[in-house]
């Protein structure tokens, strides 16, 4: 088969490095890649956003199966476009990615289907927004309608930096289009867990849970980025949790889709905070997350390909009970350029690539090759990536890999999984030496494998 993966950062080298595995795989091409996908695919200068030159690309390659790795292709239409044509995409139509598209709609969704969600009003006016925020007070949360990177939520401990959120986005357009909606809503508190779930719109089978860490500093301190490093399996989400999330929160959705007749196959990822009320749904997304995707994969012991094939030809009941996940742990760090989320210095030679140990996998984000020389290329530059015994064993091989690895003005979280009880590993800033202090390992957590998987709605497959 000839597969073309739609992306380029650590993420999408992780869906190669997984999919490369399959022994159903003739070729990959990935657009646009990266070098470290380059390694196991044919990497073609195509912007993930470049609908037009995806389709060209995959019907000159013969492809047989398109892997969407990001969200805005999906936003925009990728998977309709290309059945269209008669081509097959793991991800889901233009109606469903709205899950992710518009956090109004979403928003709606869940109240309409009982989805436990915080509980959040919408305005297309600043005026009614502002005086809604004069009227319930902080904290509270304030949300841009549209895709904004990553970068349209703003948590507001005051009423007056909900009011410059809002202002921010209704006003000053910060978003564009995207911030023309916002949605205000109650700000809840616990540990979040992000839960990636394969369907094919009539069987749901959860992955692994796994842990984000999305501020840039230690002790879970400074700006949002994209994800400093994630961790399988938080031991957050234990059985009883796992059990309420399938049942309250799964089960209705896939059920919401299929009442909408919304025909959604791909990764439906539910952004989770476990409150003392239980599981509430923060946020969905309509594909996999970067950086869960890597320790997720690390542990699925099944090929990933049949089990994306059983999505796009609606028979994942058939490969569900197949579905293997290993019973170790598994942990990535990302290594960020030093200003990152904020401006940062690009073209960095990075060194030390070549000696990691056995087992530690560098999975690239923000690299490319410069005359031969790998430099950095983005924000987010590689995720050392391990699994262990224990959530502790994995970390402990990451962070001992990570003294050789190289580039200037590196920057990295020290604390990843120490919600799993991981007690982290302390740099010395003027030389990075890492020093591993004393710990116990941690509590070993449960395995985070599904319990009574796959659900499955009624009806023909
Ligand atoms: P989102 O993009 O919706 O996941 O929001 C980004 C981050 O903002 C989440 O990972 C949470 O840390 C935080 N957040 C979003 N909504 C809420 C909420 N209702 N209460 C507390 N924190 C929130
Ligand atoms: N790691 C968060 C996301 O992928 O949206």
């Amino acid at each position: 088969m000839r597969i073309l993966v739609v992306g380029g950062g650590g993420r999408e080298h992780a869906l190669v490095w997984k999919l490369s595995q399959s022994p159903m795989v003739d070729a990959i091409y990935c657009a646009p890649g990266n070098p470290g996908i380059a390694e196991k695919a044919s990497c073609v200068p195509i912007s993930s956003e470049d609908l037009e030159g995806l389709l060209e690309l995959a019907q000159e390659k013969h492809i047989d199966l398109t892997v969407v790795g990001p969200e805005a292709p999906l936003v925009a239409g990728i998977a309709d476009l290309f059945a269209q044509h008669g081509l097959r995409v793991f991800g889901p139509f233009q109606a469903g990615a709205r899950l992710e598209g518009s956090k109004v709609w979403a928003k709606q969704f869940m109240e309409k289907y009982g989805i436990p969600t915080a509980r959040a009003r919408y305005f297309n006016q600043a005026a009614a927004a502002k005086a809604y925020v004069e009227e319930v007070g902080a904290p509270l949360v304030v949300k841009a309608d549209g895709l904004a990177a990553g970068k349209g939520v703003t948590v507001a401990a005051t009423k007056e930096e909900a009011w410059a959120a809002i202002e921010n986005c209704m006003e000053k357009g910060a978003f564009g289009a995207a911030g023309k909606k916002v949605v205000i809503e109650e700000f809840l508190e616990g540990e979040e867990v992000s839960i990636l779930a394969f369907t094919d719109g009539h069987t749901i089978v959860p992955m692994v849970p796994s842990q984000d860490h999305k501020r840039a500093y230690d002790g879970d301190q400074g700006p949002n980025t994209g994800g400093m490093g994630a961790y399988s399996p938080p031991p957050a989400y234990t059985a009883d949790i796992a059990e309420r999330v399938e049942a309250e929160i799964l089960q209705p959705t896939l059920m919401g889709l299929a009442a909408e007749g919304i025909d959604y196959r791909g990764v439906l990822y539910a952004g989770l905070i476990i409150t003392a009320d239980g599981p509430k749904v923060l946020e969905f997304n309509v594909r996999f997350g970067d950086p869960e995707t890597q320790p997720v994969l690390l542990r699925l012991e099944s090929d990933l390909l049949e089990i994306m094939l059983a999505v796009v030809e609606r028979r994942l009941s058939e490969v569900a009970p197949r579905i293997g996940w290993s019973d170790q742990a598994s942990a990535c760090v990302i290594l960020a350029s030093g200003g990152y989320p904020g401006p940062y210095v690009a073209g960095r030679p990075i060194t030390g690539l070549d000696g990691l140990p056995p087992g530690v996998v560098a999975f690239h984000a923000g690299t490319k090759r410069v005359d031969g020389q790998l430099v950095t290329a983005g924000g987010r530059v590689l995720g050392i990536s391990a699994c262990g015994p224990t959530v502790a064993q994995a970390l402990d091989r990451v962070y001992q890999a990570i003294p050789s690895i190289h580039f200037q003005d590196m920057h990295y979280r020290h604390d990843i999984g120490w919600r799993a009880g991981y007690h982290g590993c302390q740099a010395q800033a003027s030389s990075g030496f890492l020093a591993l202090d004393g710990r116990d390992g941690g509590p070993r957590a449960g395995n985070g494998k599904a319990g009574t998987w796959p659900f499955r709605l009624g009806g023909p497959d």
